[in-house]
């Protein structure tokens, strides 16, 4: 009973806490709620099986202890068809109840989404350590915030640039492998207009635990205007003039800013209207200028070089405030 706070603690720990947008506990699709009576229905066979092992063993210790003055040697059983045919039938009945279910859903789920024309088809790329977000059929491309049309299947085509890692939206269902080489597919569905957190769960360098994205499910209308807005090209302010050539100069070899690009680094078409920078950061100028200055030192291991002159870079502080100037400006 002295453990009873600790297990308190414990299953408020498992259960209320967390990021409902982050809780596989709470899921947001029907992928997401089919996985969630997966877990429940594997679970509930689980504790039905230790109740009666526990009950059993708990009986026999009972019911045959040694009692005082009775030394004799109790009946031997040298084995029993009965005990056997039920210990085998038991576990059958129940992994078939579990695998009925799991064997149906993963096929409903593996039809081919690929060829469905209702169906919005992303193509995901992993890299170390952001994600990009293709629309083949519309001709776009963004990095590390996915958009989404509510209650419209997505299906996912997953690849990696480098290394291995894993794509999850803890509620929207998941997750799946990005390796090298290879081409995974994946499917989910937004019940909800909300912006759900996705992470990589796959160890796959230092700053792993930083790969943080977003999907953002909007309606059917609202996603049109963003698709739109990513088709066409921002305008650029005289104000941030100066900034767009200092960008062309040093970040256009890798950073595309209209829909398409060369998906070296993040496509920063949109970037102005995004929540976070980098997955990480407030999406703030002061966040920005940090960032530029040294990429190293908010996420470590990542491609970006340092363009501080601080941090061994070419740009001076005048020059970063130009380009955030300039980031500022592409919605
Ligand atoms: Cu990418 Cu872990």
């Amino acid at each position: 009973w002295r453990l009873l706070p600790l297990l308190a603690v414990m299953t408020f720990m498992l259960t209320g806490c967390g990021d409902p947008t982050l809780s596989a506990l709470k899921p947001k699709g029907p992928v997401a709620s089919e996985q969630l009576f997966l877990m429940k229905l594997s679970l509930f066979i689980m504790i039905f099986v230790v109740i009666v092992v526990f009950a059993i063993y708990a009986y026999v210790l009972v019911r045959y202890r040694k009692r005082a003055g009775d030394n004799s040697i109790p009946k031997q059983v040298e084995g029993s068809h009965v005990l056997e045919i039920i210990w085998t039938v038991i576990p059958i009945l129940l992994l078939l109840v579990l695998a009925v279910p799991t064997v149906s859903y993963t096929f409903k789920h593996s039809k081919n989404y690929n060829q469905d024309k209702d169906a919005v088809h992303v193509k995901v790329t992993a890299h170390q350590f952001w994600w990009q977000f293709e629309y083949p059929d519309l001709g776009i491309a963004t990095a590390q915030e996915l958009v989404i049309p509510k209650d419209k299947i997505i299906a996912f085509d997953v690849v990696s640039a480098d290394v291995s890692h894993a794509f999850w939206v803890p509620s929207l269902g998941g997750k799946v492998d990005t390796n090298p080489g290879i081409r995974n597919t994946l499917y989910l569905q937004a019940d909800e207009i909300a912006t759900f957190q996705g992470r990589c769960t796959e160890l796959c360098g230092a700053s792993h635990a930083l790969m943080n994205f977003t999907v953002t499910s909007k309606s059917q209308a609202d996603f049109d205007a963003w698709v739109n807005k990513m088709k066409t090209p921002a305008t650029v302010p005289a104000t941030a003039q100066k900034g767009e050539e200092l960008f062309k100069e040093n970040c256009m070899s890798c950073h595309a800013v209209n829909a398409s690009g060369p998906g070296v680094a993040p496509n920063l078409k949109g970037f102005a209207d995004r929540d976070t920078l980098a997955g990480i950061l407030e999406h703030t100028p002061e966040n920005m200028a940090l960032w530029i200055h040294n990429p190293q030192e908010q996420k470590p291991g990542n491609k970006m070089p340092a363009f501080g002159k601080e941090a061994g870079g070419k740009l001076d502080d005048g020059q970063i405030n130009e380009i955030v100037k300039y980031l500022q400006t592409l919605k």
